[in-house]
């Protein structure tokens, strides 16, 4: 029999808990056709032989080795992509997810919901147990975090125990970052509507063999998947790139600063200060922000008279905010030249990439 549901099991260095899930799966899902595809990516420890040695006797098992590559959410996403069945549900291979519920996550899916997330937030749901005080802290920081950006209302957005219908998986897949942990959340961000989530509380279980795999890169890569969804696409790179030639303007304006405060008085070392940093922003942006919309010869002048132009308008408005913050005492020619260079920088931001250089 054609399987129903597909679970997609990520598995790195799982060696011994593949015999155990499996035997779990079968009697949670007993009288339900299902296939378990187990995704490797090379384990030292040989669990993609651990896989293969149940698969050679039980159909409902197969195993995917992937050579050369690392990462959970790609993992998922190659499992996704190699099923048939009409629902598909994501679980960690070492024994952490309650494989109990996944009927009742099956039943939610099947009568509506877009997807069923196994939650550790929601009543009943505890997470007590199968982390670190530390890893705690940083999970939920995570999750708030991400539940700002979310248009659905999820209370567990960093569930790595989801199941959904394939279609809808087909469907976001070529939005699908690959990138980290967070499968679950770029599934969230990427569909073009607001999905119906139904919540199932389970009990995280603390891990019996093998380790973690969650590091300080992973966290990063989490960083990275939020600022990418956050801005809408926008190139991540060209962000980071602006806001580190904005830091660069930055320093640029703060020792222009520090250099003519003394002769010339708070007011026209602004000025100066934010014409010096205008023009190394504008130089760095078109060398390495807009590197392939650089503007050369005529072009240039032409984009630099703009820039000053416009940003000029902006950085009237700065110099003269943060001339009133010194004057009235609030805030220490330092602090009020930063907060006026701050402005600037997120002003020519939006000017460059509207107008200067037209960049997509
Ligand atoms: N193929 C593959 N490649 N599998 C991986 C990789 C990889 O690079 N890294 C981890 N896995 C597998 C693990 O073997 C395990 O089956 C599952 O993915 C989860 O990895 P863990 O290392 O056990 O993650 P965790 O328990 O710290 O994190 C869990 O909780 C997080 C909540 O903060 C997971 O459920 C995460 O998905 C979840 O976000
Ligand atoms: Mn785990």
């Amino acid at each position: 029999m054609p399987a129903r549901l597909a679970i997609i099991i990520p598995v790195y260095g799982e060696a011994a808990n593949v015999a155990p899930l499996v035997a779990r799966l079968d009697s949670a899902l007993a009288g339900l056709a299902w296939e378990a595809v187990f995704v490797d990516d090379d384990s030292p420890d040989g669990t993609a032989a651990a896989a293969r040695a149940i698969a050679a006797t039980d159909p409902r098992i197969r195993c995917i080795r992937r050579i050369g590559r690392r990462g959970l959410a790609s993992a998922c996403i190659e499992g996704f992509l190699s099923i048939s069945a009409p629902f598909v549900a994501v679980m960690d291979g070492d024994l952490q997810h309650d494989e109990t519920i996944l009927p009742a996550m099956l039943a939610a899916v099947e009568a509506g919901a877009d997807i069923a997330i196994g939650s550790r937030h929601v009543a009943g749901g505890a997470a007590q147990g199968g982390f670190s005080a530390a890893r705690g802290a940083l999970s939920e920081g995570g999750a708030a975090l991400a539940r700002l950006l979310l248009p659905v209302k999820v209370a567990d957005p960093m569930s790595g125990f989801f199941l959904l219908r394939r279609d809808l998986v087909e469907e976001v897949a070529p939005r699908l970052a690959a990138r980290g942990f967070k499968i679950l959340l770029d599934i969230l961000l990427s569909a073009r509507r607001r999905l119906v989530v139904a919540e199932l509380p389970y009990s995280f279980r603390s891990r019996q063999a093998g380790e973690s795999k969650l590091d300080a890169t992973v966290l990063l890569e989490f960083g990275a998947l939020l600022l990418d969804k956050a801005t809408r696409g926008a190139v991540p790179l060209r962000f980071v790139a602006f806001a580190a030639v904005g830091a660069i303007g930055l320093l640029v304006h703060m020792v222009a600063l520090a250099l003519l405060v003394g002769p010339l008085g708070f007011g026209p070392a602004q000025w100066a200060a934010t014409f010096v940093a205008m023009t190394a922003n504008f130089v760095l942006n078109n060398r390495i922000t807009y590197r392939d919309a650089r503007l050369r010869g005529g072009a240039l002048w032409r984009g630099l008279a703009l820039f000053y132009l416009v940003c000029g308008i902006g950085a009237a408005a700065n110099v003269g905010i943060a001339g009133l913050l010194v004057r009235d005492g609030l805030l220490a020619w330092g602090a009020a030249g930063a907060a006026g260079a701050l402005i600037t920088v997120v002003w020519n931001y939006a000017v460059s990439s509207t107008l200067v250089w037209r960049a997509r």
